[in-house]
């Protein structure tokens, strides 16, 4: 259980999305979560305070008047002991009443009256959600350092497309996990590469790879939820930015060398899982390759530059973390990596089973020998391989 022992306040406001916040309670719960829910007025005319009672396993609030608490500072007392609040759904009236700090119902005033952090995933119709009116209030709450999950693009209960879909129950689990992730890289500069590479051969073909980016993608959104400030260089893949993370896209090798080149100054951290081609063509052609001549065409291939080992080798390097992706002898080959370009850490896996896939199975190698992280989410896997990170640099401090 990921969030054993985290105490939320489960804030819902009027909304047809409603009905997924009791799942939420269920997974919150699941998790370990102690899960106090505070409903509006309006929250109540969707889900019923009592399915909310019987998910959460406690007493659901409602009332800014209610006299259960003696002294009648419940609107202080409710969020007081609180790690967190998230408010599921959120809607644009909820948005902009805490935008302005108003405090006129239980929510909004526990909302005012918190000591800790405020999640919010908001849920409306797009309209709504586009309006300038609601879009300044979500500046507004930005800038008061309001956490947002979601919401997505898609399907919407009034029937219309676009922005402004809650996000699943699931998703936002994510989310409250990624934000309980120890902050232990805030004030780090991470640089990351992640995907293939394209070598062109002629103006339509390319020489690539199968990788998905998905660990490089999984590695940028760890170190920035662990609080680093994060660069990615990433090669052609169909992924979604992680949030808060600066993305810069590439095809080539030679392109990667010169974007890392362009990013590296001020990193601490350098952490390199693309996937980079090892050769490219010495020329690519400048025309289509005709099949009509009936020739096989014959390539002739030339070096990539080693990233990696060139980031390693200058003076005063990042911290440097490489990936071996080998089809066998995975340990051989990732301590000869390890030397050959003088990293201290290097991530080994399975290319079979690595590539593309969700789940990962790294083991790393450094001056002390070898930590298996297990099997897991290549999100997990990851955050583990940060915390490694994190304690060597600690110690190299030491
Ligand atoms: O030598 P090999 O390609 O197996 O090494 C893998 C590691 O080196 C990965 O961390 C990869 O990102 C990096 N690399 C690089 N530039 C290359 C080839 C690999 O940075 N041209």
């Amino acid at each position: 259980m990921t969030l054993t022992g985290k105490r939320i306040l489960l804030g819902v406001t009027g909304g047809i999305a409603a009905y997924k916040a009791a799942s939420l309670v269920r997974a919150l719960v699941k998790s370990g979560c102690d899960v106090r829910v505070a409903m509006t007025e309006a929250a109540t005319r969707f889900v019923t305070p009592v399915t909310m009672q019987a998910l959460a396993g406690q007493t659901v609030w409602t009332d800014l008047w209610d006299p259960r608490i003696a002294d009648n500072m419940s609107h202080i007392e409710l969020s007081r002991d609180r790690d967190l609040v998230l408010v599921v759904p959120a809607s644009a009236d909820f948005l902009a009443k805490i935008a302005l700090g108003l405090a006129d119902d239980l929510l909004a005033t526990l909302v005012l009256a918190r000591r800790c952090g405020l999640m919010v995933a908001p849920a409306m119709n797009v309209e709504m959600w586009d309006n300038p009116a609601t879009q300044r209030n979500l500046r507004t709450l930005r800038e008061d350092g309001v956490v947002f999950a979601g919401p997505a693009a898609g399907d919407q209960a009034c029937g219309e497309t676009g922005m402004g879909r809650m996000l699943e129950p699931e998703q936002i689990l994510a989310e409250v996990e990624a934000w309980f992730q120890p902050k232990l890289l805030a004030g780090k500069r991470v640089l990351v590469t992640a995907g293939p590479t394209e070598e062109p051969i002629d103006p339509v073909r390319v020489i690539t790879n199968s990788s998905s980016g998905k660990m490089g993608f999984a590695v940028a959104r760890a170190a920035r939820e662990a609080g680093a400030s994060v660069t990615l260089i990433s090669g052609p893949v169909a992924l979604a930015t992680p949030e808060g993370v600066a993305r810069v896209n590439v095809r080539s090798a030679q392109q990667m060398f010169n974007e890392v080149k362009a990013a590296l100054e001020g990193s601490d951290i350098f952490i390199s899982v693309a996937a980079v081609a090892d050769w490219k063509l010495k020329k690519p052609f400048d025309k289509k390759i005709k099949k009509s001549s009936g020739l096989a065409p014959v390539l002739e291939f030339e070096e990539n530059p080693d990233i990696l080992a060139w980031v390693a080798s200058r003076k005063n390097a990042p911290f440097c973390v490489g990936f071996a992706a080998e089809s066998e002898k995975v340990e051989e080959n990732a301590k000869a990596k390890r030397a050959k370009k003088g990293v201290p850490l290097i991530a080994a896996n399975l290319a079979q089973e690595a590539l593309g896939a969700d789940d990962n199975a790294l083991t790393l190698f450094d001056a002390r020998g070898k930590h298996s992280l297990g099997r897991g989410p290549k999100l997990e896997q990851a955050r583990k391989l940060l915390a490694h990170v994190a304690g060597m640099l600690q110690k190299a401090k030491r």
